[in-house]
Order: C-alpha cells, then sequence, then structure tokens
C-alpha cells in the first residue's frame, strides 16, 4: 500500500499553521539525559513533521525554533543548538533536489545577524537558492521575537516617514504586516503548542490576534503525526468569527 493512501482526509485544513515546538527539555530530563538529547529528538521530529504537513497539504508552516529570550540559557545549550540548526541546513542543502521537486521555500525569521557567521552562510545559502518556489513554505524562527518583529517594522516606517516617504497619518495596519517576516503570507490559522504551556512566548504576536490555538501535553519529541491529526481535527470544529456573526 503506498503511504499516500494513509493519509487522512480534512474537510478544512489550516493554510498557515503555526508550531512552537516546546518540551525537549524536560523531555530529556525525564530520562536522565542532557537537554540537548531532546533537541536532537525534536530536531527529528521537526523534520517529520514538516514532511507531514507538506504532504497532507499545509501550505504554511512556521515553526519557533529559539526565540530572543532563549539566550538566557547555559552557553552549553545555546551552543547545541546552534550545531543543530547548523545540522539541519546541512541536510536541507543535501535534500537541494527532492525540495526543489517539492516546491519548497525556506525561510528565517528572526535577527540572523546575532547569529554564529557561519550559520547566516548557510541561512543565505538556503533562502536563495528556495526563494522561486511556492508550493510549501516553511519558515524557521531562530532569533525570533513578535516583539523585536514590530519594532523592526515600527523601525522601517519611522525612516520613511523621516524620509518624507509617507506621513505619520498614512500608516496602515497593512503597512505594518507588510514589514513583517510573514510579509504576504497569511495570518496563522491555527497554533499549537505542546508541552503542557499555555502561552505564546513572543511568537507571532501581531499576527495571531484572530489564530486558533491547540495546546496538548505532549513534549515535542514525542509529538506524532496522531498528535497533528488530532490537533487538525480539533480545528475543523472551530467557528471562526473573526468579530462578525
Ligand atoms: C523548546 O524546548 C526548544 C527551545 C526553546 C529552544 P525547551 O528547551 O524549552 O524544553 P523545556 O520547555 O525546557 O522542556
Ligand atoms: C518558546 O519556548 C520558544 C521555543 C519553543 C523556541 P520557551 O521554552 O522558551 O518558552 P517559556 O520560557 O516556557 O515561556
Ligand atoms: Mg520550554
Amino acid at each position: 500500500m503506498s503511504e499516500e493512501i494513509k493519509l487522512p482526509h480534512f474537510d478544512i485544513l489550516p493554510e498557515h499553521l503555526g508550531i512552537i515546538m516546546d518540551g525537549n527539555g524536560r523531555w530529556a530530563e525525564k530520562r536522565g539525559l542532557e537537554r540537548s538529547a531532546g533537541h536532537k529528538e525534536g530536531a527529528r521530529v521537526f523534520k517529520k513533521t514538516a514532511d507531514y504537513c507538506q504532504k497532507i497539504g499545509i501550505k504554511y508552516l512556521t515553526v519557533y525554533a529559539f526565540s530572543t529570550e532563549n539566550w538566557k540559557r547555559p552557553q552549553k545549550e545555546v551552543h547545541a543548538l546552534m550545531e543543530l540548526f547548523d545540522e539541519y541546513l546541512d541536510w536541507a542543502i543535501s535534500q537541494e533536489k527532492e525540495n526543489e521537486e517539492k516546491g519548497v521555500r525556506i525561510s528565517f525569521f528572526g535577527d540572523e545577524t546575532k547569529l554564529p557567521e557561519e550559520l547566516q552562510g548557510l541561512i543565505e545559502y538556503v533562502q536563495n537558492h528556495t526563494k522561486d518556489k511556492n508550493k510549501f513554505f516553511l519558515n524557521i524562527a531562530v532569533n525570533y521575537g513578535g516583539r523585536a518583529e514590530i519594532t523592526r517594522a515600527a523601525k522601517i516606517l519611522a525612516e520613511k516617514v523621516k524620509n518624507g516617504e509617507i506621513k505619520p497619518e498614512d500608516i496602515t495596519e497593512k503597512m505594518i504586516s507588510d514589514n513583517l517576516y510573514t510579509a504576504d503570507m497569511p495570518d496563522p490559522d491555527l497554533i499549537i503548542r505542546p508541552s503542557g504551556e499555555e502561552r505564546l512566548s513572543n511568537f507571532m504576536t501581531w499576527q495571531s490576534a484572530y489564530s486558533e490555538f491547540w495546546f496538548s501535553d505532549v513534549l515535542w519529541p514525542d509529538f506524532t503525526e496522531e498528535t497533528l491529526n488530532e490537533a487538525l481535527f480539533d480545528f475543523e470544529k472551530r467557528h471562526r468569527r473573526f468579530g462578525g456573526v
């Protein structure tokens, strides 16, 4: 039986799905392992999940991998995470042909300039080589913060006011949206957070105004396709009103 036949049918799918990949540390600690072992497992689950989302027809997937606040962690843990991003990028580059066939565009959301130089180079390479693809948009938020993203947009617009390109009273919500990392993308319809925490932790602050949320106690390394199906079937039942009736 081909793998395709086993895919479930969804009446409505989120066009844009956000995932806060949380719980790696606790997963490792529960097993008496170093936190980095949890991140390693989390990276494996991320690859599997992204592949599954692409197969079932989700068009935009944004995953939260490292926040602007995560620099507060012990240096050793931060270093292990940077190594994992590096490994992922090397792997993504090795998959260039497969990704091209699938039409995968990979983007990084966040301030890259604070990342190790080698990582910045790999990010540039991957973004440039996938930028013309438009079947599946995979956005990886690294050194990302929703507040930093809005602040960045404010600075871009302030600069335009300074140059006389626009007047303060001309600033619209759309102009702010257009200067976020998600410019030209729909807002996330559904945001999933495993690990038992029920908060956004600075993820998609602007874009989540009307998102649906789904929380689970499952730790990210234990997250499976079945967990995702559960969230997606629940999403199908939601009644979104956007302020209307
Ligand atoms: C998420 O898992 C990964 C990152 C934040 C980088 P955590 O490392 O936050 O795992 P917990 O929340 O400590 O279990
Ligand atoms: C949010 O998780 C960031 C990522 C999953 C990358 P955290 O573990 O950093 O969030 P808090 O500290 O529990 O709010
Ligand atoms: Mg956490």
